[in-house]
């Protein structure tokens, strides 16, 4: 167990790389992703005890076509090439490709030849995801043909003596059905490694080029009490201590208590907090303003604008931290030279502030960030928190937002939050909380009419946000929510659930 053990994968292209990466920490074994272009030698001075090509299939392999030294099939160091660095490996071994126009992707059956090396363990027939570009037909010499489908003759391949391996389907994708056993007989039976690496060591290693980055330099960051801020922050901080300032920025757009909550765990952590009480100025500037997208750009505009001048404040500032987790991280279209798109909260910071940017999750995905978080120590009500948007309650609160609607949408909000964790239900949902539609509809109190709000309750399960479903809550913890926001929620006559999926309706109601 240790992370000295280190597979380098060699990125040709296409955003997948990460996904592969991801998959083999999860085998606990460190993954370090390079771009093709790095000369052989600084890759070699990374020790790696096993290398993997990896790019999406070509449909040909035109002279142009990215490659690498091919000194590195001599090194004794086991290679695995999968997609293009299947294609790659063959080629620049010397057998012969065939063209093929496009390089879409198809799930077909795999008819194993050799269930051994990469395929041990593999029945004879098996789903995977294969790239249906330009296909090797005949293996290099020393290679023996360990798979095939109908139109790929060398699907698998690979050469025990000198162990280098091709595989032109994905085992990184979840078609792929043995594809984590196949990283498996790579990684541990192959290249000899142990696994035993985990977040701890993420972290440590996180810390110490966090350290050897910013040197003396100053680092502000802004906190915004979710997951990927926290975690980041909270890396950052045990790798430089005071030298990072966060900055939470109080946007009167909060949730019941949250502000609070937040700058106090952060303070008792010891980090140094400021907290930028700005809700006038925002509920100021969103007046009257009924347009979700012009709430979002006043919103955006604001922030960045309380952060400049808080951050101003601060003096020399060198760094700006970041949470910018894989996820928000576009490849560029070739190579591995990742391009950030901004996330809506804090676009356009480091242009504007003239900052270099550190942003210690840039590689990991969600889940992995929780368990740093968790590795960090964080509270667990902090790291399981569900995403909440940058813009807050006010697109939550439809219509021009106004102190009264958000003290409402607050009120009956804090109570489905408490109901769901009450019923346990909190970890299995993507999202849940409550909408104030700007409308009344009338309803009786005692022998009174009443004509007041209505409550939406938004509970959905998703994987990445991109599509969801609405959770099927029991009726009985929707029945005490309704319950409970009609009597303690003054001007709620009325409360409805939203049993809408993404798509046609998305999550947020704005
Ligand atoms: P929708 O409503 O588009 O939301 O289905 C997808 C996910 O994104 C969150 N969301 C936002 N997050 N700024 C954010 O930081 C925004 O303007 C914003 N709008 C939506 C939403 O909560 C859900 O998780």
């Amino acid at each position: 167990m240790n992370r000295k053990e280190v597979v380098l994968i060699i990125d040709f292209g296409g955003s997948e790389a990460q996904l592969l990466a991801r998959r083999v920490r999860e085998l606990e074994v460190y993954a370090e992703l390079v771009p093709y272009s790095m000369p052989l030698t600084d890759m070699l001075e990374r020790k790696p005890q096993g290398i993997i090509l990896f790019g999406r299939v070509r449909p040909d392999m035109a002279a142009s076509a990215p490659s690498i030294d091919p000194a590195v099939f001599e090194l004794g160091i086991p290679i695995l090439g999968i997609g293009y660095g299947h294609q790659l490996m063959a080629h620049l071994l010397g057998a012969k490709l065939t063209s093929h126009q496009g390089n879409e992707h198809d799930r077909r059956l795999l008819a194993v030849d050799q269930a051994q090396g990469i395929l041990t363990g593999w029945e004879s027939e098996e789903p995977c995801w294969l790239g249906l570009g330009a296909q090797v037909e005949t293996p290099p010499s020393g290679f023996a043909v360990l798979a095939h489908t109908g139109n790929a003759p060398v699907a698998a391949m690979g050469d025990g003596k000198r162990h280098l391996y091709g595989v032109q389907f994905h085992p990184e994708m979840d078609q792929t059905t043995k594809g984590p056993l196949l990283l498996r007989s790579f990684l541990f039976d192959i290249c000899g490694l142990s696994g035993g690496w985990n977040m701890g060591m993420f972290a440590e290693d996180a810390m110490a080029s966090i350290r050897n980055q910013v040197g003396d330099g100053q680092l502000i960051c802004g906190l915004s009490g979710g997951v990927d801020s926290s975690v980041a922050a909270t890396l950052v901080h045990q790798a430089v201590g005071d030298q990072l300032t966060s900055i939470f920025v109080d946007n009167g757009l909060l949730r019941q208590g949250e502000p609070e909550q937040v700058v106090s765990t952060f303070r008792q952590r010891g980090l140094k907090v400021v907290y930028a009480d700005a809700r006038e100025r925002f509920l100021t500037r969103l007046a009257g303003v009924a347009d979700p997208e012009k709430k979002r750009k006043i919103i955006g505009e604001e922030f960045i604008r309380v952060f400049e001048e808080e951050a101003a404040r601060l003096g020399k500032v060198d760094f700006l931290v970041q949470g910018t987790v894989y996820p928000d991280v576009i490849e560029s279209g070739d190579g591995p030279a990742a391009k950030i798109k901004s996330h809506h909260n804090v676009g356009g910071l480091p242009d504007k502030m003239n900052l270099k940017l550190i942003e210690p999750l840039r590689y990991l995905f969600k889940d992995e960030v929780r368990r740093l978080g968790e590795e960090l120590g964080l509270p667990e009500e902090l790291v399981w928190r569900h995403p909440f948007p940058g813009p807050g309650l006010a697109v939550r609160a439809l219509g021009p937002v106004t102190e009264e609607k958000l003290a409402i949408l607050r009120a009956a909000d804090a109570i489905v939050i408490e109901e769901i964790k009450a019923a346990g239900l909190y970890r299995s949902l993507w999202q849940v909380f409550a909408v104030l539609p700007d409308i009344k509809s009338v309803g009786v109190a005692g022998q009174e009419r009443t004509y007041v709000y209505t409550i939406a309750i938004r509970a959905v399960k998703s994987i990445d946000a991109m599509t969801a479903n609405w959770a099927r809550l029991p009726f009985d913890v929707l029945e005490k929510i309704m319950q409970r926001i009609t009597s303690e929620v003054p001007h709620v006559n009325r409360v409805v659930y939203d049993i809408t999926p993404k798509p046609p309706a998305t999550i947020e109601w704005e």
